[in-house]
């Protein structure tokens, strides 16, 4: 039985919370908490430790280790990556330390956490799981895609309640430039634009990933979701946009579902949760 064995949570026919635990990793915190698995909410506070500078495996790990360890949680758990992760090793980071390239993320966190199983998965992969599942993308059927900004842009594409992992419309070519220097919420800072300014420069990102795959739905998160009434109204590509509905717990939500079941397959354990 492997740390994704969906058939390990059978789905609770009468109701009873299913706790998982997850953490998300960020540039500035490490996040986590225990999800129960019926609602997708945090059951309690999450707990959140300053990402160590500077942000090494190792000392991110030793992190990991004590927020787990803050909750007493003894079992399998996610844990989120800010790159392209494959079998627990990092391919890319972008915006994380180049050391981070090529490493068994998994391996380095199982050390730290005596062998407790981790399952490790791309950040903007664990919050649109979460979302599809729980929220803005609850109701709709078809191709969801999610599409994180903050220092750059991450993507979840989501197929009737499937993920197809390890997408990076953050790094396609959008008119001679990568998308996310281009659009991502930072790039707003920087040149302190107008939402109105940096909005053009977000709907040609729509529109590129649009006509290349055509999704139903395009769900915005990231902290600039929080303000979306001020700029999503002002998008001018044609698939409709919502803001994300999980905020903040969305990357700890997503890389809970992943620690108990196959979020790349569909089992009827995963789907009637
Ligand atoms: C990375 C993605 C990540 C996103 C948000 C991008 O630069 O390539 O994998 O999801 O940033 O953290």
């Amino acid at each position: 039985m492997t740390a994704t064995d969906s058939s390990v949570t059978p789905p609770a026919a009468d109701g009873a919370e299913r706790r998982a635990f997850g953490i998300d990793i960020g540039g500035s915190g490490v996040k986590g908490g225990v999800v129960d698995l019926n609602t997708g909410r945090l059951i309690g506070d999450r707990y959140k430790l300053p990402t160590p500078q500077p942000a090494l495996p190792d000392a991110v790990a030793e992190t990991v280790a004590a927020v787990v360890r803050e909750f007493g949680w003894t079992g399998r758990l996610g844990v989120t990556y800010p790159g392209v992760v494959i079998d627990g090793v990092a391919h890319t980071a972008a915006n994380v330390d180049k050391s981070w390239l090529g490493t068994n993320v998994r391996s380095v966190l199982e050390r730290e956490l005596d062998g407790q199983p981790v399952t490790v998965l791309n950040d903007a992969d664990a919050a649109g799981i979460a979302e599809e599942r729980y929220g803005a993308g609850r109701d709709q059927d078809g191709v969801v895609v999610l599409l994180t900004f903050g220092t750059g842009i991450g993507s979840a594409v989501i197929h009737n309640g499937v993920l197809l992992p390890n997408t990076e419309f953050g790094h396609i070519e959008v008119g001679g430039m990568e998308a996310e220097h281009r659009a991502a919420s930072s790039v707003k800072e920087r040149n302190d634009w107008s939402y109105k300014r940096w909005t053009t420069e977000v709907t040609k990102v729509l529109i590129a990933i649009e006509n290349a795959i055509w999704p139903d739905l395009f769900i915005v998160g990231g902290g600039i979701s929080r303000k979306a009434e001020k700029w999503v109204p002002l998008l001018e590509n044609r698939t409709p946009v919502v803001p994300a509905a999980l905020r903040n717990t969305a990357g700890i939500v997503g890389a809970a579902m992943a620690a108990e079941f196959d979020v790349t397959a569909t089992t009827a354990a995963s789907r009637s949760m």
